[in-house]
């Protein structure tokens, strides 16, 4: 008989955060097509999240678009209770919304600093603080953060940008153990130059980049593939897992 942890995704209740984004978009088809329930979480984009809740209403889903500025420490709360007041106890956590505002070398100032760590590291926290308990009394949970290369290497955001997403990876390492007993994962997926982002809008040929030994930039697609591929694994857990075309060995 298969075991509650092996088995697939189908009915999930999952919380996504930037689903109006580009990432996000293309991780929420992929939970759509998987048979999740999933609450999509934009920023000031609701209108995209919306879109996404009615595809999967179209197919007989439950699903729910939320809003909410993760800058607010009392978003995370809200979002959280919002989701499960729609879909029931949360088993997946994907906290994908990031803010990324490029400043050059040391020009970061102090309100910079703090809405990018308070974006990409608090919100990401407390989400993981509000939903960990339930998922471990249902013995049941799946963390995935989104990080980025640029934890490892600088990257071309900035230092706020890379300390904030250096320090997800702190995170998974301080509560995958906590909770691995309890059949709750925690992972990091850390892509780098996905393009058809608002991070990093469509380019063309002419602009690919020699720096990315695989030779051209990633897909959002790409990226949703292997957090589903993180979500159905539940021997894999406490890792950071880079995508990035061969830019880095992580
Ligand atoms: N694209 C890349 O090359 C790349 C590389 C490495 C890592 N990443 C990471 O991948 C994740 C997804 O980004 P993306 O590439 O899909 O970029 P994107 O298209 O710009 O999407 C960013 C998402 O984050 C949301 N967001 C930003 N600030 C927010 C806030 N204050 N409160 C709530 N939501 C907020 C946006 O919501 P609204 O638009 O609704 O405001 C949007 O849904 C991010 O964590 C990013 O750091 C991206």
């Amino acid at each position: 008989m298969m075991r509650l942890e092996e088995s697939g995704l189908a009915g999930r209740a999952v919380l996504l955060t930037g689903a109006s984004g580009g990432i996000g978009g293309a991780l929420g088809r992929r939970l759509i097509s998987a048979g999740a329930r999933v609450a999509f979480a934009a920023g000031g984009r609701y209108a995209e999240a919306k879109l996404l809740a009615e595809e999967a209403w179209e197919i007989g889903l439950d699903a729910v678009a939320l809003e909410g500025d993760l800058a607010d420490p009392l978003t995370p709360e809200r979002l959280v209770q919002e989701a499960t007041d729609a879909l029931g106890p949360i088993d997946v956590l994907i906290p994908n919304a990031g803010y990324a505002p490029r400043r050059i070398r040391l020009a970061v100032d102090t309100r910079t600093w703090d809405r990018t760590l308070a974006v990409n590291l608090r919100a990401p926290f407390l989400l993981a603080q509000e939903v960990i308990p339930a998922m471990m009394a249902r013995r049941y949970g799946r963390l995935v953060f989104i990080s980025s290369t640029a934890a490892f290497i600088g990257g071309i955001v900035g230092p706020h940008y890379a300390a904030s997403k250096a320090g997800l990876h702190g995170l998974v390492h301080a509560l995958a153990p906590q909770v691995a007993g309890h059949g709750v994962t925690v992972n990091a997926v850390a892509p780098a130059l996905i393009e058809n982002t608002r991070m990093l809008p469509s380019l063309t040929e002419g602009s690919l980049s020699p720096a990315v030994p695989v030779g051209r930039y990633g897909r959002p697609e790409e990226v949703a593939d292997l957090v589903m591929a993180v979500l159905h694994n539940g021997y894999l857990t406490d890792q950071v897992i880079g995508l990035n075309g061969g830019i880095h060995p992580r």
